[in-house]
């Protein structure tokens, strides 16, 4: 039963331009009507029932038999929070400093930027759904942060040379070819001389494993509203397009170097460039 009410209301609520169904305009009106003790935990549900951010819901629901209640939720809230602050320690904070402007591309639900802020002057979360860039205020707002709906084509919203520092964890593998490619030089845009980008892209040797869910993800209204693609990519290609970017390659490791996050980010690869 609750598996159904799940699916149904992903159903419903639908999602827009290729994006699951936290980008439908509904959500975040959803979260304003909510009455301020409540939009926590309604949050924390809508973040549970989309399949990018709490991913070990269903996984645990399987292992231990238990329905996803607060208790699931608040522990998933508790891993990301746990495992961006980590991302943060490790990867990010060697390049902060409180004179920064730093951009967090693909917030999400703004754990990661929440975890950086401490360290920046400022962090801007940007992201394409603006159901999360809700939820990421709600969850994880502060002084010096901001989140700011982006757009599917470019960061048209940012001016050149705006920000210090550059970081993307879990977003490039949503990107098509050409959408990572036109990402990377709006990076080289919008960073100012000398700055520096951090982003995880995972690498696999055979990237068209996905192809066919990705045709379905593009083809069957269903599963438009509940994924998104997922692009893999060879390194040759990823070295190729940082170089054409204009971008100098500082550094390029495995996750599992520094941390063990408690998510696949561990085992993929880091790049660390410079303008
Ligand atoms: C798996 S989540 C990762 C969230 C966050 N970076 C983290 O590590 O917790 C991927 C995010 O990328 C966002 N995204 C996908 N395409 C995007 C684009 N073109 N511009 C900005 N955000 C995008 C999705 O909406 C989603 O919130």
């Amino acid at each position: 039963m609750v598996n159904l009410t799940r699916t149904f209301l992903r159903f419903i609520l639908g999602g827009v331009s290729g994006q699951n169904f936290l980008g439908n305009p509904v959500i975040p009106l959803l979260l304003n009507l909510t009455p301020a003790k409540f939009r926590h935990k309604l949050a924390l549900q809508l973040l549970g029932i989309s399949p990018h951010y709490f991913i070990y819901l269903d996984k645990d629901r399987i292992l231990s038999g238990q329905k996803v209640g607060s208790y699931l939720l608040n522990q998933e809230h508790y891993r990301n929070k746990e495992s961006r602050h980590k991302i943060s320690e490790k990867l990010v904070k060697p390049f902060v400093n409180k004179d920064m402007d730093v951009l967090d591309f693909g917030c999400g639900p703004g754990y990661l930027s929440c975890a950086v802020a401490k360290y920046a002057k400022s962090v801007i979360g940007t992201d394409i759904s603006i159901g999360v860039i809700k939820c990421a205020e709600i969850l994880n707002s502060g002084k010096n942060i901001k989140y700011v709906l982006g757009k599917m084509n470019g960061l048209s919203k940012f001016q050149d040379n705006r920000f210090d520092l550059i970081y993307t964890f879990a977003v490039f593998q949503h990107l098509n070819d050409l959408q990572f490619e036109k990402f990377l030089r709006e990076f080289k845009r919008i960073l100012k001389p000398g700055g520096k980008v951090i982003c995880h892209i995972p690498i696999f040797s055979s990237p068209s494993i996905n192809e066919l869910a990705n045709k379905r993800v593009e083809s069957n209204i269903l599963y438009r509203r509940i994924y998104i693609p997922m692009y893999y990519r060879k390194l040759d290609y990823v070295l190729k397009v940082i170089k054409e970017s204009g971008f100098t390659l500082l550094n390029h490791y495995l996750g599992s170097k520094y941390l063990d996050c408690g998510d696949d980010i561990c085992k993929q690869h880091i790049f660390e460039l410079s303008n």
